[in-house]
């Protein structure tokens, strides 16, 4: 029998927006040739290994999808039709869970559960006369998407199941704790590389520090966890293939000088607990410490952190004197570069500093502002 996971894929990226260009240089990094980056969506092709190889090396991703097909699409008949035009039986087995999502954006049919049971109806017919038999639907859940977008259709099964953000390593919730994918996103978009220092003053439960660990032992951040599809039936077992190459390109040996720092002793407990299951705990010094107090004799280092926003932690007059006094601390480390993710719109005039560069990020639904402030420049020897 002929199953698509044996043959050449169109693989789709989900990304957030404003870290899309990341995802895509990501991409190349790994020998792929990604094109487009529309609302967060970027495609490559490769074959079912890509698929798992994207699962487990790509860091700053949601998730990572196949693409079935794509065609325009006006009214429900053509949907029905484009969809049942899709060979299922080379997909899903006879007992697969089928769960059909709907997405609508500037298109005729925007109605999501009428698009949902019409794609559900289509497949479950195409189903039923391949396999000659009524579907029982108690196997393996097979995710299947169908996004609208300027009346075209685009069929997705999802691969990834849980989010990509979730490592494995996290499972004790601090305050307000950043995704792991925009944390990575966010040592990516700055100057650190693993040889300069970084410190997070703000660590809570370690996400900066800990993301920056495994970039600098070169850890794939999904070596701990499965993925949807090592369930698909049809799929090629290549789990250990792709593991054993994430196992040889790590770099134990690599020092790394990575800090973080929190007033709340029980946000460090659960840093060491989140860094300790990661596998980084010898790499990163982890200290209950009001910012305020943080300094280091090293040069040309790089901050990176998720202060209190004020939407859940503390209240405006808090976070202002807060902002306030980072700026200070920062003063006294003027070669560093400073990034901070804030959702207040006023963090400059409060920090006391307009920054180098602003870029619009997300957290979770929230928009918030990405800020670069960018250190002197290292002095120059004289021969
Ligand atoms: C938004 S949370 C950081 C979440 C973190 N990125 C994570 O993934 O868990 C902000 C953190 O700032 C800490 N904090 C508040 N005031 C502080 C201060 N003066 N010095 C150091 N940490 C402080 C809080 O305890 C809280 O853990």
């Amino acid at each position: 029998m002929n199953s698509i996971f044996d043959g050449q894929l169109k693989i789709e990226v989900a990304t957030a927006s404003g870290i899309e260009a990341v995802t895509k240089r990501e991409l190349t990094r790994l020998g792929y040739e990604p094109s487009g980056a529309n609302f967060g969506r970027i495609t490559f092709d490769g074959t079912y290994t890509d698929v798992l190889r994207a699962n487990v090396f790509l860091r700053t991703a949601n998730r990572v999808r196949i693409v079935l097909d794509s065609f325009k699409v006006e009214t429900f008949d053509e949907l029905f039709d484009g969809i049942s035009a899709i060979d299922w039986k080379s997909i899903l087995p006879r007992d697969a869970k089928i769960v059909v999502d709907a997405k609508s954006k500037n298109s005729k049919i925007f109605a999501l559960s009428a698009t949902q049971s019409v794609a559900k109806k289509a497949i479950v017919n195409a189903m039923t006369s391949a396999y000659h038999c009524t579907l029982k639907e108690c196997g393996e859940e097979y995710d299947i998407e169908i996004s609208l977008l300027d009346d075209v259709a685009t069929v997705t099964l999802d691969t990834s199941g849980e989010g990509l953000h979730k490592r494995g390593y996290r499972t004790y919730l601090g305050d307000a704790p950043i995704r792991e994918t925009l944390a990575a996103a966010m040592i990516e978009l700055s100057v650190w590389n693993p040889d300069r220092p970084l410190i997070d003053p703000f660590c809570g439960s370690g996400t900066i520090p800990i993301e920056a660990a495994l970039i600098g032992l070169n850890i794939a951040p999904g070596m701990n966890r499965n993925f949807a599809c090592e369930k698909f039936s049809f799929a090629p077992n290549v789990r250990n293939v792709v593991q054993d190459e994430a196992e040889s390109l790590i770099d134990h040996d690599r020092t790394l000088k990575i800090s973080g720092f929190d007033i709340n002793p029980e946000a460090i407990k659960l840093a060491l607990k989140h860094a300790n299951r990661a596998g980084v705990q010898d790499k990163i010094h982890f200290q209950a410490m009001d910012m305020r107090d943080v300094s280091s004799k090293l040069s040309h280092g790089v901050i990176i952190t998720n202060p209190p926003y004020g939407e859940r932690l503390m209240d405006e007059a808090e976070l202002k004197v807060l902002y306030a006094d980072f700026g200070k601390m920062t003063k006294g480390l003027d070669e560093w570069c400073v990034y901070v993710i804030s959702s207040y719109k006023a963090f400059e005039k409060y920090y006391g500093k307009k920054a180098d560069k602003v870029r619009k990020l997300y957290n979770s639904e929230l928009e918030c502002n990405f800020y670069t402030y960018l250190g002197k420049a290292p002095k120059k020897v004289k021969k």
